[in-house]
């Protein structure tokens, strides 16, 4: 499995930080925001990698990453995306290095310290449980207006799981981003594991209102196929991306990493 790290983007949230650098080489407290994603993936063993990269600072990189051998990398490739055209045309843009086969893919700006080895082996053996497919990463969140938040239709109900929500009782029906009401706690995170179709579908896309190709419009397309899977994602997430987040991720990293904080 092949592995592909999202860092386009301005990163027009946490102006003025991002005046002079790109967003995922802010710290995280002892290490840039972008080591954390690319750590994700050479923990589910994969370590042949794209970065996209975007921007006046994408040179910065190379300084930063290198080939990636000193995260653990065997390979690692970049591509540089040209305008903010969203996160489904970032993703595009890693077509030629898919070579026909599937893509873990990440966002730039997540940091978790999930183990996603198992979801990934499973799906190298036999895509989603529906054949070929998506996986998307669900995490209960207490804001989420903020992300793509999936809309659940239950089924297999019996009585002793009706309070839980599995991916046995409860089926992915639909996608809202950033939805004023949403219909559930859950955000999908920015961690995804798509067959190679995903590249058709990202060209049947239309730019959104945000003049954005949308990464759930994509996950949509799946839906409607019937082959998008999930799981939950177990353990810290957080997408780093505004101030708050950006300072909650750094505290908990912090302290996972030994500083005591008071
Ligand atoms: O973090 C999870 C959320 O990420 C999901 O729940 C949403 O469904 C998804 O749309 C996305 O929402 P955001 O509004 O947080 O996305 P943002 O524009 O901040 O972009 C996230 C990362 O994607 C960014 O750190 C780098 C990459 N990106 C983004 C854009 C717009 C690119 O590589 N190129 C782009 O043009």
């Amino acid at each position: 499995m092949k592995g592909v790290v999202l860092a386009g983007g301005l990163g027009t949230r946490l102006y003025p930080l991002t005046y002079a650098t790109s967003k995922h080489l802010l710290p995280i407290f002892d290490s840039p925001m972008v080591f954390y994603p690319i750590q994700t993936l050479v923990k589910a063993g994969i370590k042949d990698v794209i970065i996209v990269t975007g921007g006046p600072y994408a040179g910065d990189y190379i300084r930063v990453l290198g080939n990636g051998k000193k995260l653990g990398l065997k390979h690692l490739e970049y591509t540089y995306q040209e305008k903010e055209g969203g996160i489904a045309q970032a993703l595009s843009l890693c077509e030629d290095f898919a070579e026909g086969g599937p893509v873990t893919v990440i966002l730039g700006d997540n940091c978790t310290d999930a183990d996603i080895s198992k979801p990934v082996k499973k799906f190298k053996a036999k895509g989603s449980p529906s054949g070929k497919g998506a996986m998307v990463f669900l995490k209960e969140v207490t804001d989420p207006q903020r992300f793509g938040v999936p809309v659940f239709q239950t089924q297999n109900l019996k009585r002793k799981t009706q309070n839980k929500i599995t991916p046995e009782t409860h089926k992915i029906v639909k996608i809202e981003e950033k939805p004023k009401k949403p219909k559930s706690n859950f955000a999908v995170t920015g961690l995804y594991i798509y067959d190679n179709k995903v590249f058709d579908f990202i060209r049947k896309c239309k730019p959104s209102a945000r003049g954005e190709l949308e990464i759930t419009d994509v996950n949509n397309c799946y839906v409607k196929a019937g082959k998008l899977a999930w799981a939950t994602l177990e353990g810290f997430w957080s997408d780093a991306g505004t101030f708050d987040s950006l300072f909650k991720t750094a505290v908990y990293w912090a302290r996972k990493k030994g500083l005591r904080i008071y």
